[in-house]
């Protein structure tokens, strides 16, 4: 399952290209890790996969468009209710245990622990339960590899929690709530792109979002001879957060600052490109340029898409990069070197920063049987100058979260 894009197209296996576990082989490792960590069987298993964003950056939280599709990685958790209110979660990845206790205020101080206890916390209230749980996590997500590791992990965790409990939870309630851990917890104020990825990813298809109408359209993606290549740059800025809640900030001043000037102007959406002469600031208006022309290439990008013309695809993914550039200002150094670098090449049709920004990853639309050629170039060009080694990775598009209960276990 996990090798099928490389089996798909026939790649020369490339030592750069990282490997990964199937989803049922994750499953497995997490009923056995579950069963030695806690000495009893998981009462069901939920998993949820990370996220690519082809085109519709940071449009997310202003209602705006995407398209982005679910890979084959996975965060997979193990869960079973105790007779106590505690939570003991294990982390298989950082080999690491930690006890939450909603009835003290002294916690864990490792880092992912914010995720257990917001979504425990988030449902507890929201839903007036007070159980305590054995969770065991596993996953293959890149962790903080920009493909929304700690979104998967809350959908998993949040669908597990309503599942066991039987609480009937909606796709949308389930990625607002899964945000608003984020939001709370973590302290950022994203949208909902890797949550609405996440739950509504469908095999071999891209997904059409639209953050206004909260509405998915899946777009067939079969492509042998072209395929997503992802580098991750390996910089992870500190202050990205902080950057990232100026973005949300300017933006919705802008927006408040043309809502007094025009009628017409309720939403984002309603903002043209004839409204901008209006902000005398460049700053704002810069910003609601990108966003305008990003909503427009996500459009564009779907019709490319659709008629298999993998060379406009191509142009849009550059004037992407060009607009989160200049204009959101959301880009850094060394991912401008790693997308002009894999620009450069014959082989590669366009390529873009991809996720929040100020570091990352990348995402280019590549020739297949160029990607190792590509690889070579690219790695070689910015290793020498920034002494960095990028990872480079193909994913599959895979379907969204799901459960699996105590029934099927005998069949797998
Ligand atoms: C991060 C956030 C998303 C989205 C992207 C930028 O990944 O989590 O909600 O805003 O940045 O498009």
């Amino acid at each position: 399952m996990n090798y099928k894009l490389e089996a798909k197209h026939n790649l020369q296996h490339s030592s750069r290209i990282k490997e990964t576990e199937s989803l049922d082989k994750l499953i497995e490792n997490c009923q056995t890790g579950f069963s030695n960590q806690f000495e009893e069987n998981c009462s069901l298993i939920s998993y949820a996969p990370g996220r690519i964003n082809v085109l519709g950056e940071h449009t997310d939280y202003n209602n705006g468009l995407s398209l982005s599709g679910a890979i084959n990685r996975w965060v997979v958790v193990g869960i079973s209710k105790r007779r106590d209110r505690l939570v003991k979660a294990f982390s298989s990845n950082f080999n690491q245990l930690i006890t939450y206790d909603p009835n003290s205020k002294i916690q864990d101080n490792k880092a992912w622990r914010h995720f257990i206890e917001g979504g425990c916390r988030i449902m507890d209230s929201v839903y007036n339960i007070s159980s305590g749980y054995n969770l065991y996590i596993i996953g293959n997500v890149p962790i903080g590899g920009g493909v929304s590791s700690s979104a998967a992990l809350c959908i998993a965790l949040l669908r597990g929690i309503a599942h066991i409990n039987q609480i009937q939870l909606s796709d949308k309630n389930l990625a607002t709530l899964a945000s608003k851990v984020e939001h709370q917890d973590v302290n950022v104020k994203s949208g909902l792109l890797d949550q609405y990825s996440s739950v509504w990813g469908q095999k071999g298809h891209l997904l059409s979002l639209d953050f206004k109408y909260q509405t998915c359209s899946p777009i067939s993606f079969k492509s042998d001879q072209y395929a997503f290549l992802i580098t991750d740059s390996k910089v992870k800025r500190a202050l990205a957060n902080t950057a990232y809640t100026d973005r949300v900030q300017e933006t919705s001043l802008a927006l408040e600052m043309l809502k007094e000037e025009f009628i017409s102007i309720a939403n984002f959406r309603d903002i043209e490109e004839k409204h901008l002469g209006l902000i005398s600031e460049l700053t704002p208006r810069k910003r609601l340029r990108h966003y305008i022309s990003e909503n427009e290439r996500v459009i564009k990008g779907v019709g490319a898409i659709t008629k298999g013309d993998y060379k406009f695809l191509g142009e849009l993914l550059n004037e992407s990069h060009d607009s989160l550039k200049n204009d959101y200002e959301v880009s850094c150094n060394e991912i401008d070197f790693l997308t002009q670098k894999l620009r450069d090449h014959d082989g590669c049709l366009g390529s873009r920063i991809m996720g929040g920004g100020f570091g990352g990853c990348c995402i280019s639309i590549v020739k297949v049987e160029q990607i190792n050629a590509i690889i070579q170039a690219t790695s070689q060009a910015y290793e020498d100058h920034f002494e960095l080694t990028p990872d480079f990775f193909l994913y599959d598009l895979v379907d969204g979260a799901n459960v699996i209960t105590q029934d099927f276990f005998a069949d797998i």
